[in-house]
């Protein structure tokens, strides 16, 4: 647990905000994909810390793009440069930097877009980007991506922006476009978008990671609150693995997928 105090925290868009905390230990080792957990503040109902992914590291700080959604993020947007949080990470296993000849093909919905863009800095060689919202309000950080170099590519489900339907959607484009390349898919996102993600990359016998966030607990692999299943060469042919401490990030190889 190390303190964690927060430089800005501003509105980014609608109900995101982001949020810089200074905190040379973790912004040190911080990996993408790797998640920071937040004790928001002190008092009965907060005891349980809200998992973030880590979305950026800059020298001694680091940062997370967070939506509010309940008391926790609620909370979280009332507090101002100067207070600290109690922190822990960075934790979880990350997404693997590629090789140089990867191309990356980053696959976000929503907030997921927060927890890919690590990727841009690490990876050697800049690839697409492609993100998915129900609409332009969920739309983020694509000027972040583009500015990356990224080639940034929207879908929304009722077309206010980019591609009218799922993001999935924009996959064939992509193998289209960059039929040369050999693509490395990384995808964040709802449940039901990352199985989708997850068959359709699987049909085509495609390979990646996926970070299948779940609602955690201890955040450190000891409670069993946030297990998912995995593929197991047993009889039901699935086991449970913990998100926070075998993932949050899977190979695609190993995620099962349910009918
Ligand atoms: C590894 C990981 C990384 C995450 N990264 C981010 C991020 O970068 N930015 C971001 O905005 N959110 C992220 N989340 C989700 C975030 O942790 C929750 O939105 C937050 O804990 C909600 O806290 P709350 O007290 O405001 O809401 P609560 O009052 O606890 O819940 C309000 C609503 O949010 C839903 N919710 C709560 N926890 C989660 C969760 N873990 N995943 C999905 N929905 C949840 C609840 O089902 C409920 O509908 C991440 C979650 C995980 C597990
Ligand atoms: S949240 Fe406790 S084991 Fe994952």
């Amino acid at each position: 647990m190390v303190n964690g105090e927060i430089i800005s925290n501003d509105r980014l868009k609608g109900d995101y905000f982001v949020v810089k905390f200074y905190t040379p230990e973790i912004a040190a080792k911080a990996m993408a994909g790797q998640f920071v957990h937040v004790q928001i503040t002190r008092g009965r109902d907060y005891i349980l810390r809200r998992p973030f992914s880590i979305h950026r590291v800059d020298g001694d700080t680091l940062t997370v793009v967070y939506k509010v959604v309940g008391k926790g993020t609620e909370v979280l947007a009332a507090r101002r440069p100067g207070d600290v949080c109690d922190l822990l990470g960075p934790l979880g296993r990350g997404f693997s930097v590629p090789d140089d000849d990867v191309f990356p093909v980053l696959v976000a919905g929503g907030y997921g877009a927060a927890a890919t863009y690590l990727l841009t800095r690490q990876a050697p060689k800049k690839g697409c980007f492609l993100l998915g919202a129900r609409s332009e309000t969920d739309i983020l950080l694509e000027d972040s991506y583009k500015a990356a170099g990224y080639d940034v590519r929207l879908a929304t489900n009722d077309g206010s922006v980019g591609h009218k339907g799922f993001v999935t959607e924009l996959i064939d484009g992509v193998l289209k476009d960059y039929p040369d390349e050999k693509l490395f898919f990384y995808g964040c996102g709802p449940h039901p978008m990352l199985m989708a993600l997850a068959k359709l990359l699987d049909q085509k016998g495609l390979d990646g990671q996926l970070s299948i966030d779940h609602l955690m607990c201890c955040g450190v692999g000891a409670c069993f609150a946030c297990v998912v299943k995995m593929k197991a060469d047993n009889a039901d042919g699935w086991e449970y693995k913990r998100a926070c401490h075998d993932g949050p990030v899977f190979d695609l190889k190993d995620v099962y997928l349910e009918d």
